[in-house]
């Protein structure tokens, strides 16, 4: 049974161990051990990770893994990857070896324009307000000055306000509605303090705007945050070659391949059920690199997943069509990326992937996170349409099946050569173990 406590955040990091380990474990030793064994031994690291967030207890892993071969725009990447999922790594590197060979991949950002609305409540009339809004746009525009000023000095800042009327879907909801560039930042912290500043500016100017009423003058602020739809911050990325240099040694001929592939894509425009594993599939490959960049992936996701949604219907974030004997595989989608400013400089780790990307700006970054996505919904759906899924993937899952058992490291390389033919399933890999450890082969 849990316990409620007050004070938490203030105990130490090892009295917030006790604590948890007296309220929630029988073996008290056992899970302080496994907590502390994951601190590094070099504590000023250790610290840099401890002030990240509050009440951290000791870190967790996630593998860092790397995709070579990737050709974009001309250019080489090797890609740092971030996840848990076994064949993730291993599908990107597929695919981008695949391209590699037939001119890599192509992208282009096609625009940058990052939102941020003040949300906010106004009885009255909509022509006095829109009179005011007119007057006070330049005042807030300045009033932001202290924030905006380096961010203009590089070339980015508010691009543009609007007043949005949304009274016909809430009673007296209005939107300062605002535009920012910010360049190579993410620009969150950039973008919340100009709206704060909107917001501030904006009521204090209607209390004195004598064409008001008293009630009008009296402008409620709801809140003042960006958004994470950036419909205008859209990344392309694109691969196509010959529909004969399709053929990957698949049974079937490419024209063939390239038709189921192009209607597996088709299923996924119109079928909402596919178009969320299949978009999942994407998210594979660009939730990795947006991880071991050290930026938002909850952000990203929310962000693609509201555009995948834009016509009314969840539907496929690529396409694919074949046209004169070529076959092409694009995908736009919504990336707001940073590289600099938050854990960029921070985490030693979100340091090395940038330095291993060429030190990308944002706008390289976004098309590499894009190449990523695609590569990994070409390797989903080239092993879907050929031979399955489940080929690929349990081998890749054969290794964490052994984990589970134990498997010496010899055991595992007899086990994965065992398997090279035949279909891993967990019984069948426990079976195997299993007769292994019987005939005693393995022990000296
Ligand atoms: C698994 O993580 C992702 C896939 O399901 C994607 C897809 O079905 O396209 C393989």
């Amino acid at each position: 049974m849990g316990k409620p406590i007050s004070g938490f955040s203030k105990l130490s990091k090892s009295k917030k161990i006790d604590w948890i380990v007296d309220t929630y474990f029988s073996n008290k030793e056992a899970a302080t051990k496994v907590l502390k064994q994951y601190w590094n031994n070099n504590e000023k690291l250790q610290q840099l990770h401890d002030e990240f967030i509050e009440n951290t207890i000791t870190n967790y892993y996630l593998p860092l893994g790397v995709a070579p071969n990737f050709l974009i725009n001309g250019k080489l990447y090797t890609i740092p990857m971030a996840i848990e999922e076994s064949s993730v790594v291993a599908a990107a590197s597929k695919a981008a070896k695949f391209w590699l060979d037939r001119g890599g991949f192509k992208t282009q950002v096609l625009s940058t324009v990052k939102i941020g609305q003040v949300h906010f409540m106004y009885k009255g009339d909509t022509a006095r307000l829109r009179a005011f809004f007119a007057l006070v746009k330049p005042k807030l525009i300045e009033a932001c000055k202290p924030i905006t000023l380096n961010m203009e000095k590089r070339g980015g800042g508010i691009l543009d306000i609007e007043l949005v009327d949304k009274t016909s879907e809430l009673d007296t909801y209005f939107q300062l509605h605002a535009k920012f560039e910010t360049l190579d930042a993410m620009g969150a912290n950039f973008i919340n303090s100009c709206l704060e500043q909107f917001a501030k500016t904006f009521v204090e100017a209607a209390k004195s705007f004598e064409s008001f009423t008293e009630e009008e003058q009296d402008i409620q602020i709801v809140m003042s945050i960006l958004s994470n739809y950036v419909p205008e911050c859209l990344v392309r990325a694109e691969v196509s070659c010959n529909i004969e240099d399709l053929n990957d040694g698949f049974a079937m001929s490419s024209e063939a391949f390239a038709e189921k592939f192009v209607q597996a894509v088709r299923i996924a425009e119109v079928e909402p059920y596919r178009a969320v594993t299949h978009n999942k599939g994407i998210m594979n490959g660009i939730d990795a690199v947006v991880l071991a960049t050290g930026n938002d992936f909850r952000a990203i996701e929310a962000g693609v997943h509201a555009y995948a949604s834009r016509h009314g219907k969840y539907s496929s974030l690529s396409h694919a069509k074949v046209e004169n004997g070529i076959f092409t595989f694009w995908m736009e989608l919504p990336l707001a990326l940073g590289t600099v400013g938050g854990l960029t400089r921070l985490h030693p780790l979100v340091k090395l992937s940038l330095e291993m990307l060429h030190n990308p700006t944002a706008k390289d970054l976004m098309q590499v996170v894009a190449a990523a996505g695609l590569a990994q919904n070409f390797a989903a759906l080239k092993s879907l349409t050929t031979t399955g899924i489940q080929q690929g993937h349990m081998k890749m899952h054969l290794m964490n099946i052994l984990n589970q058992f134990e498997a010496s490291n010899e055991e595992k390389l007899l086990l994965i050569d065992f398997f090279k033919d035949k279909t891993v399933s967990h019984n069948s890999v426990s079976e195997a173990l299993e007769k292994l450890r019987q005939q005693n082969i393995l022990k000296p």
